[in-house]
């Protein structure tokens, strides 16, 4: 019963550049799933620049994005969970989070842009963490790059061996439809469909005439494609897919609901069920009996009047019960939660249990950090919820020095959420927030007086990068501190941070003090000292 449960679960992300599909894609698996019933129902969650201020394009955002953080729904036996995650590029650290709660990705191109750069940046985080992906190449209603063209473009700019499944038959205003190569069948396109839009015919033989007779002179290029696909491209092997090192690619049209249907039964045929995750200690396996998650996103109450925030946990192994009491590795305490929710769509509702693959939301008044490990008492704490290097770094200057203590626990509760971070200095009381993008501190100082009363302004700083300092000789670090010092911070768990201005300077100190290793990433809140250097 209880592997049942495991097995069922699929868990996954959809990614993509904005604009690619990402939101229209999401809705019509939702439509196959009966977790909606009307198009139009997930909002997009984009900030659209120009519509409105941006302030209040933030709330609306943060609005939309508890509500659809997590939807689940059931098809073909399988129950699929779907994290949500933001559009804009500003946000790509909560992204790269919400990737670590995944066990699949299913990646959105647009035929006509290709494969755009954060699309790039965030087969990245996959590559690193072995996430099996499959891509869904979008808008063929479209005239868009050749097919061929798109696939190595895939392959040279996602690093990723790639196997069509889905084959388009010509694009834009004369789209005729799909020919499904695993499954071997015609599928016919009817432009603007609803849930179920397409015709589909069983073809066995790439040579029937019925293909002549449906698709006229597409027939012949369709065989002449199809020979080519054999003879460059091996048969899939699913066993390459869940290693990452193949991604099956399908072709679609997600606004007409085109090709949608096949990319989700294939999904719930291929894809992983819950995977295991590495622990500081051990590996933890979904089929253990004992209860353990960790915390990937923390989301405050959109209401400033209840401080509550809302702290998502992705499930990892045994059963999770409402009101049972659990362990909180880093403060070494008990919790239970009254009020656990699961999210579908705009409604949330309480859960009585979870299992492994599942996400949940704990209501929490300021316990949790990114990257929390909860048991049932073992003293484990799960890895993988990295910190990467900001790109723009601001000191706080407080403009209210009667408000320094709510600015102060502000700007800590902020970054506890994953917003920014939040570098010290130890001599002088010198805070620098650094984020990935300028919309950032404007989130936070809008929030910071909303929700905190607390008011500060910004001081940019000439750095690019946030380095966190390993070192072997301690003599060493000692006579870089003293030489550096103007550069050297600590986050917000004590680690010493170099920042450095520019990426020749970085590779200068690299040379001048090969003993030190500077990393673009961090693992944050292990609350565990590990090789990383500290202020002595
Ligand atoms: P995102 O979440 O990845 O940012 O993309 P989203 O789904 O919001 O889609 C971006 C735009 O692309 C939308 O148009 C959407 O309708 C359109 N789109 C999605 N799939 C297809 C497709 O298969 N073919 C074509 N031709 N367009 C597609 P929009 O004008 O920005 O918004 P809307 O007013 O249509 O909602």
């Amino acid at each position: 019963m209880y592997s049942e449960e495991i097995n069922k679960r699929r868990t996954f992300a959809i990614i993509s550049h904005p604009d690619a599909g990402k939101t229209t894609l999401t809705e019509k698996l939702l439509l196959f799933g009966g977790a909606i019933q009307t198009a139009g129902a997930v909002k997009s969650n984009k900030i659209k620049k120009g519509t409105s201020s941006d302030f209040m394009e933030i709330e609306r955002q943060r609005g939309i994005s508890v509500a659809t953080s997590v939807m689940n729904f059931e098809y073909n036996g399988r129950k699929i969970n779907l994290l949500d995650t933001p559009g804009h590029k500003d946000f790509a650290e909560d992204v790269y989070r919400t990737l670590t709660a995944v066990d699949s990705v299913i990646i959105v191109v647009d035929c006509v842009k290709g494969v755009e750069e954060q699309t790039e940046r965030l087969m990245e985080v996959c590559r690193m963490r072995k996430t099996p992906v499959i891509v869904f190449i979008n808008k063929l209603d479209r005239e868009g790059k050749r097919p061929f063209e798109l696939l190595d473009e895939i392959e040279s700019k996602l690093r990723i061996k790639v196997r069509p499944l889905s084959w388009p038959i010509s694009m834009g205003m004369s789209f005729k439809g799909v020919y499904n190569l695993f499954h071997k069948s015609l599928n016919l396109f009817r432009p603007g469909g609803t849930t179920v839009a397409e015709e589909v015919l069983a073809v066995d033989d790439i040579e029937d005439g019925i293909l002549d007779e449906r698709l006229g002179e597409f027939a012949a290029q369709l065989r002449e494609d199809v020979a080519l696909i054999d003879g460059v491209y091996e048969p899939f092997e699913q066993n390459a897919y869940l290693a990452a090192d193949l991604a099956p690619v399908f072709f679609g049209s997600a606004v007409n609901n085109f090709g949608v249907k096949e990319l989700l039964d294939t999904f719930t045929t291929i894809a992983p069920p819950p995977r295991g995750r590495e622990t500081d200690l051990r590996p933890v396996d979904p089929s253990e009996q004992n209860f353990s998650g960790f915390v990937f996103k923390i989301h405050a109450n959109i209401d400033p009047r209840h401080r509550d925030r809302i702290a998502f946990l992705r499930i990892c192994s045994g059963k999770f019960e409402r009101n049972k009491f659990f362990h909180h590795v880093r403060l070494g305490k008990e919790f239970k939660f009254r009020s656990p929710a699961s999210f579908l769509a705009q409604e949330k509702s309480l859960i009585e249990e979870a299992y492994p693959g599942d996400v949940i939301g704990l209501y929490d008044t300021g316990n949790f950090k990114i990257g929390d490990t909860l048991t049932e008492g073992e003293k484990i704490m799960f890895h993988g919820i990295p910190s990467f290097s900001p790109e723009v770094f601001r000191e706080v200057l407080n403009t209210d020095p009667m408000r320094s203590k709510q600015l102060e626990k502000g700007l800590e509760q902020l970054t506890d959420e994953g917003v920014a971070q939040l570098f010290l200095k130890k001599h002088g009381n010198r805070r620098v927030v650094g984020t990935v993008g300028e919309l950032q501190f404007d989130v936070i100082q809008y929030r910071l007086l909303q929700e905190y009363g607390a008011s500060c302004r910004f001081i940019p700083l000439s750095y690019n990068k946030a380095c966190w300092l390993t070192v072997k000789d301690n003599k060493k670090m000692a006579e870089f501190g003293r030489f550096r010092s103007e550069h050297l911070y600590t986050d917000k768990d004590g680690n010493l941070v170099y920042f450095s201005e520019s990426d020749w300077t970085l590779q200068r100190m690299r040379e001048e003090y090969p003993e030190i290793e500077f990393h673009f990433s961090s693992e944050i809140n292990t609350g565990r000292p590990g090789l990383k250097a500290r202020i002595a």
